[in-house]
């Protein structure tokens, strides 16, 4: 499943939940014509659901409990340790869910990219499928984006839209959303990769 590509692009996931979008740039990034390979995923959550699909790619998973650091600095420095002792390339945040210091941002320039579950610039932050409906929008969807030190900010790769249908909730709104999550990741991360050859 997760073979050796040489001179690939080494790329780490960081999650925090169930891992679909991990598992969905893990499907990608398996094809042979996809220039890169997964060596490490992190989280931070001792109870992540994507754990169990790291054990069955056979990817190292390293869990790195924020809980167990008294600042965000001391976390952030683990966490930039072991992706530099894994000697990764690209960083992708597959649900994330922890803000991450300047100095790490910083650290890794157009290297780090995140998906968030909205058009950004709008609904930074949480509860965006309900803050879409409250708002009364029309259409909604994700953005896959290069991370910046600001929170959910940064040049957008990849956004897909949906429609919000009458009647939606939060959760019927997230279903159609995290379907274009699956597509928009690797269409991004494809991208990313034609640009870091390029370069
Ligand atoms: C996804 O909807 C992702 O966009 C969101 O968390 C979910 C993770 O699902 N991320 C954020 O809200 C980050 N601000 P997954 O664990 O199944 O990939």
């Amino acid at each position: 499943m997760n073979a050796k590509k040489s001179g690939a692009v080494r790329i780490a996931i960081l999650f925090s939940g169930r891992g679909s979008n991990m598992q969905t740039l893990a499907n990608h990034i398996a094809d042979p014509q996809v220039n890169a390979e997964f060596v490490l995923a992190i989280t931070n959550r001792p109870a992540a659901g994507g754990i169990d699909i790291c054990e069955k790619l056979d990817v190292p998973c390293r869990v790195i409990d924020h809980k167990k650091y008294d600042s965000r600095a001391a976390f952030d420095a683990e966490l930039d340790a072991a992706l530099r002792a894994a000697k990764v390339d690209l960083i992708c945040c597959a649900g994330f869910m922890r803000l991450l210091t300047a100095d790490f941002v910083n650290g890794w320039p157009d290297r780090l990219l995140n998906i968030h579950p909205s058009l950004l610039p709008k609904y930074k932050g949480l509860r965006t499928h309900q803050r879409a409906l409250d708002a009364g929008d029309k259409t909604h969807g994700c953005s896959v984006h290069y991370m910046r030190p600001e929170m959910d900010d940064g040049p957008v790769v990849v956004q897909k839209t949906v429609p919000v249908r009458d009647g939606d909730t939060p959760d019927s709104l997230a279903a159609r959303v995290i379907e274009q999550e699956h597509i928009a990741y690797p269409e991004a991360l494809d991208m990313v990769l034609k640009k870091m050859a390029d370069n």
